[in-house]
């Protein structure tokens, strides 16, 4: 069964409150939110103020991204903040045994994101301390972008090296794309701009249910 986390980066700010609740109506499992320096990626987004008011509106989990140099300052203000998935980049911290121990102690979820251009298999020595892979489908820093192929390999690496917590896909995930990432062993959908962009929000959801969630029977997927 696919989780769809909802992404916030493509809400309308100004309407969050409405925003989230109808996301929620619609059916979606979870919420992502990014957060990003302005230096490990060009541009900026959020911060924990963002995370307690959106805790104090919604019961469903919050995903926290951190697209931030040295992430590890932040943890316990992320968590505290009301973070239930904090996940940190490969390529932003010094010592990741340390800052996935942390996150668990502060109580939330460890997760591990990488770069499109980064080796999945760097986090092989790790995979027992982290909680979620988050994968990236396209550069981060900007929703609405074109998904990377190559994603469904990574996927599909990650999950052949006996990984069993979550993986998570992350850019340009729409109808087309996501039952191949299904198949490939992603169980977490960021949606972006496909689902705060569709016209009508539930019958896209309805749809993502329907793809992922249908019933099979002696191996026939029952519509
Ligand atoms: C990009 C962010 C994504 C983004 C996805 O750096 O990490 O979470 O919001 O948005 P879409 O679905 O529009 O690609
Ligand atoms: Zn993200």
């Amino acid at each position: 069964m696919i989780q769809i986390a909802a992404s916030i980066l493509a809400a309308d700010v100004m309407h969050l409150s409405r925003e989230v609740h109808l996301m929620e109506d619609a059916g979606c499992d979870m919420f992502h939110i990014d957060v990003m320096d302005g230096i490990f990626v060009p541009n900026i987004a959020h911060g924990p103020s963002l995370v307690s008011a959106m805790k104090r509106k919604t019961s469903l989990p919050l995903d926290v991204h951190l697209m931030v140099m040295r992430p590890e300052r932040y943890i316990n203000r992320f968590i505290d903040a009301g973070a239930d998935f904090l996940t940190v980049h490969f390529e932003t911290v010094a010592d990741l045994r340390a800052t996935l121990k942390k996150i668990r102690e502060a109580g939330a979820s460890a997760g591990v994101s990488v770069k499109p251009g980064t080796d999945i298999r760097v986090l092989n020595p790790f995979l027992d301390d982290i909680d979620l892979v988050l994968v990236m489908a396209v550069e981060p820093g900007f929703g609405g972008q074109e998904f990377m192929v190559d994603t469904l390999g990574k996927v599909q690496t990650i999950r052949a090296a006996g990984y069993t917590g979550f993986i998570e896909a992350d850019g340009g995930i729409n109808l087309d794309n996501l039952p191949a990432l299904m198949n490939a062993g992603m169980d977490i959908a960021v949606m972006g701009t496909s689902l705060f962009e569709a016209k009508d929000k539930f019958a896209f959801v309805r749809q993502v249910h329907a793809l992922t969630r249908a019933p099979f029977m002696d191996g026939v997927q029952v519509p």
